[in-house]
C-alpha cells in the first residue's frame, strides 16, 4: 500500500482527498451561507466513521496519500478526535491536513499536535473584531484568534484563508499581511466563488487575483514571487525579512486546473472530481446497497477516467446547468 499511483484521464496524479465531515456550521460567512442558515441533512444522510474509515483505507490503497478534514466546520461532528486517529493511523495515508474556522478548535490543539497534524488552514477573514461579526455574523473573533496563537505556540504549520470581499474586507489585507512580519504563517487571499447558497454577489468578481497582487504590490514594492509547491492552489510571495509568506489563490479564476490532484468526498457521500461538478457518483449508495470493495473501486476509477479538464468544463457538465449557487458548506470547501 501507498505505492499506488492514480492517474486521471488527463494524465494528472490523484493523490489528494478532502473529506467533508459535515455539512454544519457555527458560522454563517457572508460568501458560505445565507444569514438564515442552509437545510442541513439529516444525521442518517451522513456517512458513518466506519463508512468513512473503509472508504479512506480503500483510497489510500488506490493511491490517495493526502487527506485535508473540512466540513462545513469538521468540530460541530461529535467524536471528530476519533475519526482523525484513524485516518492518521490508515496505511498509505501520508499526511493530514485539517481547514476549520477556529471556533472550537482550541481545547483540541494538543492532540492534534499528538498526532502530528501536518497543517491546520484557518479560515479568517479579518482582524477587525466588528467586520468579524459582520461578516460571519457571530461574536467568536477572539476564539478564533485564541486557536491562532495557540497553533504558533505549538508549532504546527497554520494558514490563513482570507476571502476577499469587494465592499467587505479591503481594509484588512494589509493587517493579515503585517501577521505574517513574525509569525511563521502563510496569509492566503482568496478569490470569492459563487458557492454561498444564494448565487452570485456581483455581477463580476471585482478583486480577482491580479487585483489582489497589484494592491499587495502598491503597498509592499519589495514582495517577491517565491516557489509554488507542486500542484498547490495558491501563487506564493514574500516580502523580505519578513517570517511566513503570502498566497492568493485564483479559485474563481482557475488558472491552477491543469495540475490538480484532488478529489473530494462530501458530508453525504458524494464523489466530486472537482469543486465546481454538483457530484458525480453517489458512494453512499454504492456502500449502503451492499457493494465490495473491488465493485467501489471500479466505479471510482471509471470516475477518474472521466474527468474534466477544468473547473469550466465542470461546471458546464453541472445537471442542473446552473450556475453554481450551492454553498460551500455542502461542498466542503
Ligand atoms: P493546501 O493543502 O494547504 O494547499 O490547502 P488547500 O488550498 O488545498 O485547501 P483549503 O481548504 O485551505 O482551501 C483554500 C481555498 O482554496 C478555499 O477557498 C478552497 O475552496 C480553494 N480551493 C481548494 N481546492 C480547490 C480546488 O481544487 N479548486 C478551486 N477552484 N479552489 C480550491
Ligand atoms: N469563495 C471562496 N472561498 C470560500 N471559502 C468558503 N466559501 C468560499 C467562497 N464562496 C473558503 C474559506 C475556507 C475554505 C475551505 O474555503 O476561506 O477556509
Ligand atoms: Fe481541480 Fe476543479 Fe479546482 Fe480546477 S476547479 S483545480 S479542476 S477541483
Amino acid at each position: 500500500m501507498g505505492n499506488a499511483k492514480l492517474y486521471d484521464n488527463h494524465g494528472r496524479v490523484i493523490n489528494y482527498l478532502r473529506l467533508a465531515v459535515t455539512d454544519r456550521c457555527n458560522l454563517r460567512c457572508f460568501y458560505c451561507m445565507p444569514e438564515q442558515g442552509i437545510t442541513y441533512l439529516p444525521k442518517k444522510e451522513l456517512l458513518t466513521f466506519e463508512e468513512i474509515e473503509r472508504l479512506v483505507a480503500l483510497m489510500a490503497s488506490m493511491g490517495i496519500s493526502k487527506v485535508r478534514i473540512t466540513g462545513g466546520e469538521p468540530f460541530v461532528r461529535t467524536d471528530l478526535m476519533k475519526l482523525i486517529w484513524k485516518i492518521v493511523t490508515t496505511s498509505g495515508i501520508q499526511d493530514v491536513h485539517l481547514t476549520t474556522n477556529g471556533v472550537l478548535t482550541a481545547p483540541y490543539i494538543d492532540e492534534l499536535k499528538a498526532l502530528s497534524i501536518a497543517s491546520v488552514n484557518l479560515s479568517l477573514d479579518t482582524l477587525d473584531k466588528k467586520r468579524f461579526h459582520e461578516i460571519t455574523r457571530r461574536d467568536e473573533f477572539d476564539k478564533v484568534m485564541k486557536t491562532f496563537q495557540n497553533l504558533i505556540r505549538h508549532a504546527i504549520p497554520v494558514k490563513i484563508n482570507a476571502v476577499v470581499m469587494d465592499g467587505k474586507n479591503i481594509e484588512d489585507i494589509l493587517p493579515l499581511i503585517d501577521l505574517t512580519k513574525n509569525n511563521p504563517v502563510s496569509v492566503r487571499f482568496i478569490e470569492e466563488m459563487p458557492f454561498n447558497g444564494a448565487g452570485n454577489h456581483y455581477p463580476q468578481l471585482q478583486w480577482t487575483y491580479k487585483k489582489i497582487l497589484d494592491y499587495i504590490r502598491l503597498h509592499h514594492p519589495t514582495l517577491q514571487k517565491i516557489n509554488d509547491p507542486d500542484s498547490s492552489t495558491a501563487y506564493h510571495y514574500a516580502i523580505p525579512g519578513y517570517q511566513g509568506d503570502i498566497g492568493i489563490i485564483a479559485a474563481f479564476s482557475r488558472t491552477f486546473c491543469g495540475s490538480c490532484n484532488r478529489i473530494r468526498l462530501t458530508a453525504k457521500g458524494m464523489l466530486k472530481t472537482c469543486l465546481y461538478d454538483d457530484g458525480v457518483l453517489n458512494i453512499r449508495d454504492l456502500i449502503r446497497s451492499g457493494s465490495s470493495d473491488e465493485e467501489i473501486k471500479d466505479r471510482l476509477l471509471q470516475a477518474f477516467a472521466q474527468r474534466p479538464k477544468d473547473g469550466f468544463e465542470a461546471e458546464s457538465n453541472r445537471h442542473n446547468h446552473q450556475p453554481a449557487s450551492e454553498s460551500m458548506s455542502t461542498i466542503g470547501g
